[in-house]
């Protein structure tokens, strides 16, 4: 695989101090070899504090079960004067959000000092329904600004917040309401996607139906379209916001307060509320944006992830906001009206850098070329891609189609635990590969082992594990510690495990390989196995069933569903109708099954524990590596699976 080099500089304006690979070389030496010192740095240069941390990093990964590790413990800050007061004052009218809706005619321009305005006057609102330090708040909306003006009022007095994806179902809402004991709700009447309307607010309804913990359910009119209104609990935004003051002052924090609780599916159970809390998370934010993407001052920043997903916290609102960077929010699809709508908002708002996942890139590129060529890309300078692993040939249309040869290619892999960007190429720094997230971050040791837990050294395959606290991580998972320690920290004691896999080539270069655990990973999309089948199994007709992905050629990864009938039912369209309903009800749309299989069983040892490797080998075409399946109560189940397999 050749290397392929940084493209020249054209422009300064820099905020990024990684200019060059000895640059990277001896920042990632000095992390290394004294993080607290490192980090401390950074933190201080970068980020506003009400009382500067002296401490560094305080224990670390063997002292997780008992005390945890902490940041900057000593010190006292309010995130959102890092993200708005500042730059309010020193650049009031600089555009903080670009806003661009479903439509492509709505467009809104909210500069830095008026994002602090409808932040503190949000804040003031929050405080005047009850909501204190330390509580909890519920944001189920789409992509409109006052989403991100509510994550930030939330942050401006201490507030915990929880955002729950707009295409979560009213069960899903419920249990991540119920887990982490939110008062409040806000939300929109309307959700608008790709001129579809998704009913947000009834959504809300329903979740809320029996349930007495929510007192106030705050409503953004996004349509305007009839919904109902509990008058003792529902508030319109604009009402409630309107006639509150345009100060609010920050509520001092510590830096290892919780800024936001985030679920995201593993292998096991339920989702997982992670905490992310207010010091380590914004430097880490702020240092991984402004040093990845090399960012400059007149960037026009857009990242085109959800802000229900990690993605949409660090790159669309806390890192950029934090840079002082002017960020985009998009409301709608690459698809809509039709597949040159990102390439009509790079022309339209001159963005310089564009951050997006595989699917979308793997989408758009199948629709053809002439859709990026009817418009003036010119002004993109950087390219960066999330989420999932990107196949060679999709980053070299990223760079040759989108980037026309002249942008740098960032491919950064990094999981909502972890906060910020972990392994990614530096854009004006490292040398890249097609489809390799190059080289650690700053701070970022990460090691391979083996399945016993051995270290592999040099060239190899194995899991992926980072060996060193860094500010970023996520603390805990809320309200179960112990999850927290069993899942990250017990698989390799002493190591955080990632649950991916990772190839590392000569020159020490990454190649993710996709989880290695039961959690799917569908578009850019993380979901467990085990909610789609706690799902399917909820219907009568279904007596046992197994899920597992298969490699998809746009989504990444499909969802495959073996189901075992009771005796009398049949697993037709019928049925398969029926349980697409199910998953959509327990967890949303987007968690969809590609193909499901009616078998009479499945493979499983003469213990009855269900062989999901065998499952996903007959799924991946690998019949060969299927292996010895002596061991199973029923070998003749696998022939039976693999000549039923549609895949
Ligand atoms: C996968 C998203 C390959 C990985 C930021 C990880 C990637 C999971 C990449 C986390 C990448 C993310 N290359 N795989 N560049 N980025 N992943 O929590 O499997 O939604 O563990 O965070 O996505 O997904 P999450």
């Amino acid at each position: 695989m050749t290397t392929i080099p940084v493209p020249k500089r054209v422009s300064d304006g820099a905020q990024n101090e990684l200019h060059s690979m000895d640059a990277y070389r001896e920042r990632w030496l000095s992390a290394q070899a004294d993080p607290s010192g490192f980090w401390l740095r950074e933190t201080l240069k970068s980020i506003t504090w009400m009382t500067p941390p002296n401490q560094g990093l305080e224990g670390g990964f063997r002292t997780v079960q008992q005390t945890g590790f902490t940041w900057f413990a000593d010190g006292e800050l309010n995130v959102t004067e890092s993200c708005l007061d500042r730059h309010a004052r020193e650049r009031p009218e600089k555009t903080a959000i670009l806003w661009e809706g479903d439509h492509p005619s709505e467009v809104e321009h909210i500069s830095y000092k008026s994002l602090l305005l409808r932040v503190c006057q949000a804040a003031n609102t929050l405080i005047s329904l009850g909501v204190q330090k330390g509580d909890r708040v519920i944001i189920y909306m789409g992509m409109v600004p006052q989403a991100a003006v509510a994550m930030l009022a939330c942050a401006r007095i201490g507030a915990i917040h929880s955002v729950v994806f707009g295409g979560f179902s009213a069960e899903a809402l419920r249990d991540r309401i119920r887990d982490c004991g939110a008062e409040v709700v806000i939300t929109q009447d309307m959700g608008l996607r790709a001129t579809r309307q998704i009913p947000l607010k009834a959504v809300v309804d329903q979740a809320l139906m029996g349930e007495s913990g929510v007192h106030h359910v705050l409503v953004v009119k996004r349509t305007g379209e009839a919904v109902q209104m509990d008058p003792e609990r529902d508030h319109w935004w604009h009402e409630a916001v309107h006639d509150q003051p345009t100060h609010c002052p920050a509520t001092p924090c510590a830096a290892e307060d919780p800024l936001f609780i985030l679920y995201t599916s593993g292998s096991t159970g339920r989702p997982k509320g992670l905490l992310h809390t207010c010091g380590g998370y914004l430097t880490y934010a702020a240092y991984t944006h402004r040093n990845v993407f090399d960012l400059r001052d007149d960037d026009v920043f857009a990242c085109m992830a959800d802000i229900g997903w990690i993605t949409g916290h660090s790159y669309i609102v806390y890192g950029p906001l934090a840079n002082g960077a002017t960020t985009l929010m998009f409301e709608s699809t690459p698809m809509c009206p039709d597949p040159s709508r990102y390439w009509d908002m790079v022309e339209r708002h001159r963005i310089t850098i564009l951050y997006t996942a595989p699917t979308a890139i793997r989408t758009l590129a199948a629709q053809g070329d002439h859709f990026v060529h009817a418009h003036d890309t010119s002004s993109l300078r950087v390219l960066g891609s999330v989420g999932e692993p990107i196949n060679p040939e999709a980053w070299l249309w990223y760079r040759d189609v989108v980037g026309q040869g002249r942008c740098t290619i960032v491919d950064t892999w990094w999981q909502t635990e972890t906060g910020g960007i972990c392994i990614s190429p530096i854009a004006p720094a490292t040398p890249t590969k097609a489809g390799s997230a190059t080289l650690p971050m700053p701070g970022i040791l990460a090691k391979l082992v083996d399945q016993d837990g051995h270290e592999i050294l040099g060239p190899g395959q194995g899991y992926l594990c980072l060996s060193q606290p860094w500010p970023g991580q996520a603390r805990t998972v809320w309200g179960d510690h112990d999850r927290y320690v069993a899942t990250y920290f017990s698989t390799y004691p002493g190591l955080y495990f990632t649950g991916d896999g990772c190839r590392r080539d000569a020159e020490g270069y990454h190649w993710i390989t996709g989880r290695v655990d039961d959690v799917l990973n569908v578009s850019g999309h993380r979901m467990g196995t085990a909610e789609f089948e706690s799902a399917i199994l909820t219907h009568d007709a279904v007596a046992e069933c197994a899920v597992v992905g298969f490699p998809h050629a746009i989504k990444g990864q499909g969802v495959y569903a073996f189901v075992v009938p009771q005796a009398g039912a049949t697993v037709d369209a019928g049925l398969a109708a029926e349980l697409t309903t199910a998953l959509r009800s327990h967890i949303g749309a987007h968690a969809r099954v590609d193909h499901f299989q009616a078998t009479a069983g499945l493979p499983k040892t003469r213990s009855g524990k269900v062989m999901r490797r065998i499952l996903r080998k007959i799924v991946c075409g690998e019949a060969d590596g299927i292996g010895d399946t002596s061991t199973l109560a029923d070998p003749s189940i696998v022939d039976a699976l693999l000549k039923g397999c549609q895949t």
